[in-house]
Order: structure tokens, then sequence, then C-alpha cells
């Protein structure tokens, strides 16, 4: 089975094509030097770029592939969520397609497909708990088949990507800023303490990073310096700051300490991280009971309001008011019996290609004594393989749309609203 992948929910436009499952071929063009120019994406503009490439990136998805568009046999696009102008020209794209050449149209959820990348090269094993993380949603699923994934937990405000491209855009660093945030705390060192774990302190699976996001510009605002290293790593001066850094002699007076950078940026991973692996743990004690070996639960305090709580404890000045909940939440409701135990852990989304994250999360499966399935770093972020990858395991279990298919902007919840077919 040929199945042609098509994404264009944000700001990439990208197309893959899988045959029984290898990918075979695949093109991209991102769009974000374009909205790196204002700071974010701007969706007129998006919806623009995307119309403007998508028949040469298609011709040349081909083209690599060495088939034509007569070859085939499923046309699977993102349908939502996303930016509705956006979706609509990849939309518009694969219906044409599909109607000319006879295709099976499938429509998948953008979301289900970073996690079901992470199946690509290892076997998934269900039902698996997922952590989707990317610029606008930070979502725990049971993850009970391709199609079956009931939402644990949401975001309720900013996501964790969205957290990291707003502090990005406050240091003046290029957007989207996370993987450059990831890159610069690798060279420095945690402070556990400098940032709080938002919104852990209660008894849900939620996450409200906005908290997190304003103790993070509190600390810039009250560190100008702060930026000034950021503006020398952008213009590349940071090098020579870097090297006396490195070989310990004396700075250049001329540049600023580029240290406190490295330091904030690696002290900011590691509490976004840390915030994932304790919303993950208690969502996989809720399925599973208590990890092997695990302490009993400890008493948890009762606070007002994520957002005061997070700003209060940015600006605290004891460690003891700031420290981190270390609670993964082993209370809560227990788990229950009638429900099959989860069998892996699987993170992804653009966020999940941080190196923080992965090794918060690959702790957290070591001592739970499940695999973690990752899909690699470039297949995090968005891409057309996941949606061919997607389309290709949703079209092998017969399931398709018609050409009413409709696509479902951010904020709506996509319907499971699929059509039995036989099997490609
Ligand atoms: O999944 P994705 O490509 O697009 C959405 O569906 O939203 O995620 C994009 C997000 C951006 O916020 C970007 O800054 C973030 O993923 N991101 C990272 C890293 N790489 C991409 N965040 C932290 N560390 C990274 N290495
Ligand atoms: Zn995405």
């Amino acid at each position: 089975m040929l199945c042609l992948g098509i994404e264009t929910s944000c700001d990439e436009t990208a197309l893959a094509l899988v045959r029984d499952g290898v990918v075979i071929a695949d093109v991209m063009s991102s769009q974000a030097d374009v909205h790196a120019l204002f700071g974010g994406v701007v969706p007129e503009l998006a919806s623009r770029e995307h119309y403007r490439l998508i028949g040469a990136l298609c011709d040349e998805v081909l083209r690599r592939a060495g088939v034509t568009a007569a070859d085939i046999d499923v046309v699977a696009v993102a349908r939502g969520p996303g930016l509705l102008g956006s979706l609509l020209v990849g939309m518009g794209f694969a219906k044409g397609l599909a109607l000319t050449t006879g295709a099976r149209l499938v429509g998948v959820n953008h979301l289900h497909a970073h996690l079901l990348a992470a199946g690509i090269a290892a076997e998934m094993a269900y039902p698996a708990l997922g952590l989707l993380v990317s610029g606008g949603h930070t979502h725990i699923y049971r993850m009970e088949s391709p199609r079956h994934m009931p939402l644990l937990g949401r975001t309720l405000d900013d996501a964790a990507g969205e957290a990291f491209d707003k502090v990005a855009k406050q240091l003046g660093l290029a957007y989207p800023g996370g993987r450059t945030i990831d890159e610069l705390g690798r060279k420095g060192r945690v402070n556990p303490t400098m940032f709080p774990r938002p919104y852990v302190d209660n008894d849900n699976l939620d996450f409200s990073f906005s908290g997190l996001k304003t103790a993070a510009g509190l600390v810039v605002q009250a560190n100008p310096a702060l930026i000034k290293a950021a503006r020398a790593v952008a213009t590349g001066s940071a090098l020579s700051a870097d090297a006396s850094h490195v070989d310990g002699t004396e700075p250049d007076s001329a540049l600023p300490d580029i240290s406190d950078l490295y330091d904030m940026c690696a002290s900011f991973n590691h509490a976004v991280a840390d915030t994932l692996r304790i919303k993950l743990e208690r969502a996989l004690v809720r399925e599973n009971g208590p990890l092997p070996g695990a302490p009993a639960a400890p008493a948890r305090k009762k606070r007002k309001k994520s957002g005061m709580v997070a700003v209060a404890a940015a600006q605290a000045a004891s460690p003891e008011q700031a420290a981190p909940a270390a609670d993964a939440g082993q209370g809560g409701p227990a788990p229950n019996p009638h429900r099959a135990p989860v069998r892996a852990l699987v993170a992804a989304g653009g966020v999940a290609a941080n190196s923080y994250v992965r090794e918060a999360l690959g702790d957290l499966a070591r001592r739970a004594g499940l695999p973690l399935l990752l899909p690699s770093p470039a297949l995090c972020t968005d891409n057309g393989i996941m949606v061919a990858h997607a389309g290709w395991r949703l079209a092998s279990l017969g399931l398709g749309h018609g050409l009413a298919l409709e696509a479902i902007p951010r904020g709506r919840s996509i319907p499971d609203d699929f059509t039995m077919f036989r099997s490609v």
C-alpha cells in the first residue's frame, strides 16, 4: 500500500510517501525564516506559503520515490488541530488528488500522528501512555490503538513549546526558540530551585505552563545582562566569551558573562522536563499502580492559584520556598482493575526533541521497568512522514473518509468520524 502524507497544519509544508510502513521519500519546506521576522507564525502568510509550495513539493516527492500520482493508494492529510487556513490548503489538495486518482482519503489527527511516529523505528506496544508535547499542546493520552486514544490530561493555557518560544523571544532569540534554549542549557549548570514546577500541587493530570513562562520572564527582566548575553550568542561573539569560559582565561570585559545565560537555560529546561515527568509519572501510577520500590505518597499542601504560585516561587528568596515538588502523585484514584496496564511510555511532538525531556522520561521509564518510545529528534517536530505513517496505519485497519472530511482548527476536538472501507 502506497500512502502519501500531507502536513500543512502550521508553518511546515511537508509531504512523504510510505509503502507498507516503510518511508520511501519525504520533502519539507519550513517557513520558519518568514515567520521569524514577526516573532511567531502569521496565519495568513502561512496559508499563502503552503499554497505556493504544495504542488511543487508533491511533484518532488513523487519524483524522488520514482512513482506517479496514479500509484498512490491512500492520501493521508493532517485535518487538525492547526491553523484553519493552512489546514484547508492541505485538505483541498488531498481531496483533489483522491478524487482524480481514486485513492482512499484519510483525515489524520495531527496530535495522534506525532505519537504514532514513535512506532516508526520501534514496535508500538498497546496500551501505551502517550505524552504529546508540541508548540500548542501538552496532552497525556492512553493509547489503545492507532485510532483510539482517550485524553487523560490536557493543556489549560500555554503549552510547553509556547513557554519555550516565549522565553526565547524575551531573550531576543529567534523563533522558534525551544531548540536554542535546549542547546544553550547543555553548556550550563542546573539550579533546581531557580524555577517552579508549575501546576503540580494538585490531583490532576493537566498542565499549565503560563506561570513558568512568567517566572522566567521575571528572571530575564531582573537580569538585563541575560539579554545582552543572548545577543552575543545570536551574533556569534559568544564564541570568544565561551572560549574564556572553557579555558579559564580572563574574559574580555566588553563581553557579557555568558555563563548566567547558560545556567538559566539549563534550569528552565530542567523545570519543564521535571514538570512533564511528574505528571506522566502520576498518570502511570494511576494506570498501573505504584512504581516498583516507590515510597508511600507524601501529604500534599493545598495552594490557591497556579500562576501566583509560579511567580511567588520565582521570587522566593529561600530554596525551601522555591523547591520543586518531588511529588509524582503516588496518591489519587487507584488503578482500574478492568483496564489493562500500560506496556510502554511514548513521548512525541517538538518538545520531545528536548534533551532534558528525553533524559527525564528515560529515567522514569527505567524506574517503571517499561520501554520508552521516542521518535528521532527530527521526527518529533512537524513532518510529513508522521502523517503518511499514521495514514498507513489507519488505512490498514480499513478506515478512511469521504470528500466531506472537515478541517478542525485549534481548540476544537477532532471527531472520530471514520468510515469503514475494505482493507487497501
Ligand atoms: O510539534 P511541533 O513541531 O509543532 C506543533 O505541532 O506545535 O512543535 C514545535 C515546538 C516549538 O515550540 C519549538 O520551540 C519546540 O517544539 N521545540 C523544542 C525543541 N525542538 C523544538 N523545544 C525544546 N527543545 C527542543 N529541542
Ligand atoms: Zn505538531
